[in-house]
């Protein structure tokens, strides 16, 4: 029988990656090229831009970027400018064009540009697209076609939220009242409907 006291009598696991894994700076580039960029990039929902010339910048890229809706649907541009390369808008908003704050390069809410003053020629200079996928709501970037993969995943998502639920719901049943249990209920339930709408 092992004795578990006894720490320099256990085998070392397999199953445990090097400390210095997590501090390879080479494994961590391979990961972004291998598993981030050709995975499903979440970027935001639909409602965050709901009406024809909402935008939204993404605060997680340091507003590099905007959700725009237009004609078309919703479009992931560029939010640099491409004359000198100023941000252009902040945070949420609406607008009929993207206009940029220093020497007014007017673009329209598909990116292209519509006019640069002082220029005679206009430039061929349109904002930076990103194509996007809208699943459910949903908006993705990246390589991957996210429709035959999703489905699957939220369902394994929600089974396993469903069983987080369940433990709750046991554990707090000597210290919660009928009333709050089935609103708990209820809420949950509703949260799911609202994924798989
Ligand atoms: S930097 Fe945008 S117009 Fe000059």
């Amino acid at each position: 029988m092992t004795n578990l006291a006894t720490a320099q009598k256990l085998a070392p696991s397999n199953l445990q990656l090097p400390v210095s894994a997590y501090f390879d700076v080479d494994l961590y580039q391979r990961e972004i090229e291998l598993l981030f960029k050709q995975g499903p990039g979440y970027v935001g929902h639909d409602l965050m831009v709901p009406e024809i010339g909402s935008y939204r910048t993404l605060a997680a890229e340091n507003e590099g970027r905007i959700l725009v809706r237009n004609e078309a649907g919703v479009e992931l541009l560029s939010n640099v400018c491409r004359h000198r390369q100023a941000l252009m808008l902040n945070g949420s908003g609406k607008t009929e064009n993207i206009v940029c704050p220093l020497h007014r390069w007017t673009y329209d809410l598909n990116g292209d540009l519509l006019g640069a003053p002082h220029f005679e020629d206009k430039p061929c200079l349109n904002l930076g697209k990103s194509p996007l996928q809208n699943w459910q709501g949903l908006l993705f970037e990246g390589p991957r076609d996210v429709r035959p993969i999703l489905p699957s995943w939220v369902l394994q998502m929600i089974s396993s939220l469903m069983a987080i639920c369940s433990i709750t719901l046991r554990c707090t049943t000597a210290t919660t009242t009928g009333k709050h249990l089935s609103r708990f209920t209820s809420r949950t339930t509703m949260s799911f409907h609202f994924i798989l709408a």
